[in-house]
């Protein structure tokens, strides 16, 4: 199988990449299971791009639900050796309203009883990869290059907490979260990170922020149309983007 140029992992309210051109859906198990759905590999720009919607087409795996090791696994054996991971979030600080697109440069892990190992003590073999700066900065600098030339704006940088959902926080969480130096909050960005670095693969996160997290606006309550109509609004920008990263 020819390599793949990049391998994109779409979340909440993404589930087709509509820039995908002449797309064809594969799909396969791995030795760690089936991935969320069917992998698209199609061309943007005419470079070979893969998309897999990580809570499955239809929406019907929850963050705690997502096999990561094989979406990941899956990707790799398809060519990847790039993957853009897509998270819609919570914003917690100032910079981080909805419909603002960001890429983190940190994350703190709060999640719990995910599998977030290759290396789960099966054949004996522990490995501990080093994961101080957990997103690629190489590519990280190519997405932030794109969206300068695409003219789509994006907050550089930020911290993002990865919670277990699949409820939302309490205000009290969040501010404990505020307090740790979290600015956005998500619960899909770990166990991926991890695992993606287990695999030697460059990985980024451009997270897509749908409200403001708990207690952070005056609004009573977070609802999944007002979460959705920000995520659409927020992605309006993605296929200029990645024409720019890819061409
Ligand atoms: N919290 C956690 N995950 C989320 C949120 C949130 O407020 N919004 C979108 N994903």
């Amino acid at each position: 199988m020819a390599a793949l140029d990049l391998a994109v992992i779409g979340g909440t309210g993404l589930y087709r990449l509509a820039s995908l051109q002449d797309a064809e859906a594969v799909t396969g198990d791995t030795p760690y299971g089936a991935p969320s759905g069917p992998i698209r590999v199609g061309r943007i720009a005419g470079r070979r791009v893969a998309f897999l919607a990580r809570h499955g087409e239809g929406h019907s795996l929850p963050p705690h639900r997502v096999n990561y090791r094989a979406n990941l696994w899956r990707l790799k054996d398809l060519g990847a050796s790039k993957v853009l991971a897509i998270n819609t979030v919570g914003g917690i600080t100032e910079r981080f309203g909805p419909r603002v697109l960001a890429l983190p440069d940190q994350l703190i892990d709060y999640t719990w009883g995910r599998t977030s190992s290759f290396w789960d003590g099966e054949g004996g073999e522990v490995l501990h990869v080093d994961f101080g700066d957990p997103y690629t900065p190489s590519l990280r600098r190519a997405v932030l290059a794109a969206a300068a030339k695409s003219g789509t704006a994006i907050v550089d940088g930020g911290c993002y907490g990865a919670t277990q959902g699949p409820r939302l926080e309490t205000k009290a969480e969040i501010a404990r979260m505020r307090r740790d130096g979290c600015d956005l909050v998500g619960m899909t960005g770990m166990p991926e990170a991890g695992l993606a670095r287990e695999l030697g693969l460059d990985y980024a996160c451009l997270a897509v922020v749908a409200n403001w997290a708990a207690g952070c606006s005056t609004d009573e309550e977070i609802t999944l149309a007002e979460v959705l109509a920000h995520v659409e609004a927020a992605s309006a920008g993605l296929p200029g983007l990645f024409d720019a990263l890819l061409g």
